[in-house]
């Protein structure tokens, strides 16, 4: 048997190239080697998005970027967690045996608390849910970026606990974390993220991205003085999409010889060429709905028998289920 992996993405709005080279090209690249199931996390997005239409409208566009980057759905289980309630019920067995402080800890809750948006108890919760996720299916590896890192390692804590309290029951996860796209760079050079709107999304237009290349914080080097590659943002860029001429433009970077202007208009053009076949396949599955949702509905039914065969087995353990009642 192949070994198992897991990941999902959140449908909270334009995927971009940060979530394609942290994690998706990872999932595709592994898709012939693991037996691989991939998820729209949207439970993970009502914490977010309280508006129907965006929140469906965002699940769809998941669906559609994970097969229009090429996965296939005969390889590898396509699935929406909320389709799957094991997710949530083993969220609850997990809640009772894991401490406030071990999620105190969590970044995303302290970024939250930190910049006083008002933190939801669903915030909070995010990565017990996200050990249910992953621990439901055994995966041996779960490629993320570096972002998810510690999540990845709540769920090994969680499992452990659990281990200790009712014994062995779940496989113990790694995380996948490619170190060269572990942070991919937004716009303004802080992580790309939704959340600080820096992103060049993969089904943005080809001028939309142009445009967006073109507003990328540079510092204020001369048209030809020597400049850093290394603390470029655009040069961080052209690691990912023009790895053919990277030496020639270290080179130029620190002769002086190319402009912030040249460098990104280059960029752009690597950006579009790249994501060109993906959009065009984007678009023709715009118009295949019945084909996405039978997607999802098969995914989802073999997602949801080995989940189910999890959860009961965690029922008996936890002393919940039938058999302890006789
Ligand atoms: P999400 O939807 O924020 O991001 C999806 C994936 O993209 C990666 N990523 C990045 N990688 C490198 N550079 C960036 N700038 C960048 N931005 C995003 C993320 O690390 C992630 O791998 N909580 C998860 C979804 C989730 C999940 C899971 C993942 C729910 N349950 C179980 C794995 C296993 C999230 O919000 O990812």
């Amino acid at each position: 048997m192949p070994e198992r992996l897991l990941s999902g993405i959140k449908p909270t709005g334009n995927i971009h190239i940060g979530n394609y080279f942290g994690a998706m090209r990872q999932f595709l690249e592994l898709q012939d080697q693991y037996e691989s199931f991939l998820f729209i996390a949207d439970l993970h997005a009502l914490n977010q998005i309280h508006n129907p239409e965006e929140l469906a409208d965002n699940i769809r566009e998941i669906a559609k970027a994970y097969l229009a980057i090429g996965l296939d759905p005969d390889k590898v289980t396509l699935f929406q967690q909320s389709r799957v309630p094991a997710h949530t019920q083993l969220t609850w067995i997990f809640n009772s045996i894991t401490s406030m402080g071990l999620l105190e800890r969590a970044h995303a809750y302290k970024d939250a608390l930190a910049n006083e948006r008002s933190v939801n108890v669903g915030l909070f919760d995010y990565p017990v849910l996200m050990a249910a996720d992953i621990l439901l299916y055994h995966p041996k590896v779960v490629p993320v970026g570096n972002d998810q890192q510690q999540h990845v390692e709540i769920a090994v804590d969680i499992a452990q606990r659990f281990h200790h309290l009712y014994g062995p029951t779940f496989t113990i996860p790694q995380p996948l974390i490619r170190s060269e796209v572990a942070v991919v760079p937004g716009l303004d050079g802080r992580k790309m993220s939704k959340s600080y709107h820096n992103v060049i999304g993969l089904f943005d237009t080809p001028e939309a991205t142009v445009k967006k290349v073109m507003a990328i914080t540079t510092d204020s080097k001369g048209l030809s003085e020597p400049k850093d590659p290394e603390t470029c943002t655009i040069f961080a860029l052209h690691k990912l999409f023009s790895t053919d001429q990277i030496e020639e433009l270290r080179e130029r970077y620190r002769s002086g010889s190319i402009t912030y202007k040249e460098s990104k208009e280059r960029l752009a053009e690597r950006i579009n060429a790249f994501l060109q076949p993906i959009r065009e396949r984007k678009a023709e599955l715009d118009s295949q709905p019945e084909y996405i949702e039978r997607v999802l509905a098969e995914g989802s039914a073999k997602a949801s028998e080995m989940a189910e065969k999890t959860l009961r087995e965690v029922m008996e353990r936890v002393g919940l289920s039938a058999s302890h009642h006789g």
